[in-house]
């Protein structure tokens, strides 16, 4: 029997489907998970792939059966299973075998192994793996960090699995060491951004204009036909159409309001805060998912405080369009910010991070993927050395067209206390991206009051004090 191309360990649902994924574009692959009955039930379950697919007991057999160097994706839970598995692993693996960490690890993390494994001759892939169960199963969007020589020998595989967009694969390597899942980072924290600002235009439909799930998710479903089109609002309308089988009520309505997160939002946040590059919507974003987690608290202050927002907006005809503006407007700044903090991220670690790839290989296959990425991809190939997504000049227009609908409902809700945290926060970043003369001036000078911590002039080169304390 010939030998298998790839590895896989880690039966879980996204290994399963990976390794499903990967035989069905006729690869051979070994596999391995540590309880055997699953790899019994998952061998039972592959149909005519099982042909493709090499079950191995041990771990012993389960190298053997690859081809070297060989490659082995690991599909375990984040975290400490995978520093576990690699040591079991570097005991067994020879020189120049590559281990891939396919799981949403911390970029920090894939550094370390990355130079572990570098000092023993081995050598590591961090690969961001984006689209969900069906997803792996047949299309993700791969964000590949490693050396260029380990992916040459798995870029056959991976190109075959990834979802296409128009023919194109949306697989790609990204750069060295933590690379691609720092760009998976990044993805996830535009995700939560994106969700959250959905989340908010629902709760303007449901609370201030007094819809009902089902009309809500039809106007989701139109707006899914343009400007907004993207799978997020595609599975919104799904969502919001859908009826709970128990009690035959809009699922959504029997759902807590309480977000659940794993910690990529927040790894996409404390990034940026370190670069010092403000990421206001995702910022946003993950702290609304943390005050949601709080329903006891806002259950008590929900009754001391009186009541906003109840069906207070008025015709919902003149504001829906205003809405899916302003929500397009939103979701331009906190691309806009992501993008920035990638772009700092490959200054400060030396990835040269290919930020037109980057927007192509998201258009497919990935959880926020849609038309607008493709948008995105030709503005940074149009603007080499593009700073910022609000600068090009196709975004400029966008920008232009739908900030005043931004300006609207962001207004609006705070008069009528719906919470929008998102997009007004995306709407004060760029207003204050397009100030040219800011408000800094006055914190400067209070810097320097307490503690003289100096200042520039307008007018003069070098540091200055003010005039406090001397008494004038
Ligand atoms: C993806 C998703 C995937 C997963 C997130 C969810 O790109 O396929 O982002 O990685 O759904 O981890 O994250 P939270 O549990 O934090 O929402």
């Amino acid at each position: 029997m010939s030998q298998a191309e790839i590895g896989l360990i880690g039966l879980g649902v996204m290994g399963s489907n990976l390794a499903l994924n990967i035989a069905e574009k006729g690869n051979r692959i070994a596999v391995f998970n540590r309880t055997t009955t699953r790899t019994d039930a998952f061998m039972a379950s592959a149909g005519n792939l099982a042909a493709e697919l090499v079950p191995a007991k041990t771990m012993e057999d389960f190298i053997a059966s690859i081809r070297p160097p060989r490659p082995v994706i690991i599909m375990v839970k984040a975290g400490e299973p995978v520093d576990e598995q690699i040591a079991v692993l570097k005991k067994l693996m020879a020189k120049n075998d590559i281990i891939i960490d396919a799981g949403n690890a911390n970029f920090r993390d894939t550094m370390r192994r990355f130079r572990e494994l570098e000092g023993i001759g081995l050598t590591f892939i961090g690969m961001g793996v984006s689209g969900g169960e069906e997803g792996a199963r047949h299309g993700p969007s791969i964000m590949v960090g490693g050396t260029p020589e380990s992916y040459a020998r798995v870029e056959k595989v991976l190109i075959a699995i990834s979802a296409k967009f128009k023919g194109d694969p949306c697989c790609a390597w990204l750069g060295p060491n933590g690379a691609g899942h720092f760009v998976k980072t990044i993805h996830n924290g535009i995700e939560y951004a994106d969700m959250q600002m959905i989340a908010e235009i629902y709760g303007v439909l449901r609370d201030g204009l007094g819809m009902k799930p089902k009309a809500i998710g039809e106007v989701f479903a139109k707006w899914n036909k343009g400007r907004l089109n993207s799978y997020l609002i595609e599975i919104t309308a799904a969502v919001l159409a859908a009826n709970d089988p128990k009690t035959g009520a809009p699922i959504v309505d029997v759902i807590l309001d309480s977000a659940g997160q794993k910690g990529t939002g927040r790894w996409a946040v404390i990034e940026a805060q370190m670069m010092g590059v403000p990421a206001t919507a995702i910022e946003a974003a993950v702290a609304a998912r943390s005050l949601s987690a709080m329903k006891k608290e806002r259950v008590t202050a929900s009754a001391v405080f009186t009541k906003a927002g109840s069906n207070s907006l008025g015709d919902p005809n003149s504001l829906i369009d205003k809405l899916e503006l302003a929500l397009f407007a939103g979701k331009i700044a906190a691309y806009a910010q992501g993008f920035a903090v990638m772009e700092a991220a490959s200054k400060e670690f030396s990835w040269n991070l290919p930020m037109a790839t980057i927007a192509r290989i998201w258009r497919a296959g990935c959880i926020i993927r849609s038309q607008f990425l493709d948008t995105i991809a030709s503005a940074f190939e149009q603007n080499k050395g593009l700073s910022n997504l609000l600068l090009a000049p196709d975004f400029v227009t966008m920008m232009q067209g739908a900030t005043p609908a931004l300006r609207h409902i962001v207004a609006r809700g705070a008069q009528e206390g719906l919470p929008l945290p998102a997009l007004s926060s995306a709407l004060a970043y760029f207003d204050s991206y397009r100030q040219a003369r800011g408000t800094a001036n006055l914190i400067q000078a209070q810097r320097d009051f307490f503690g003289a911590h100096g200042f520039k002039r307008l007018d003069a080169e070098g540091d200055f004090h003010g005039p406090w304390g001397s008494g004038n």
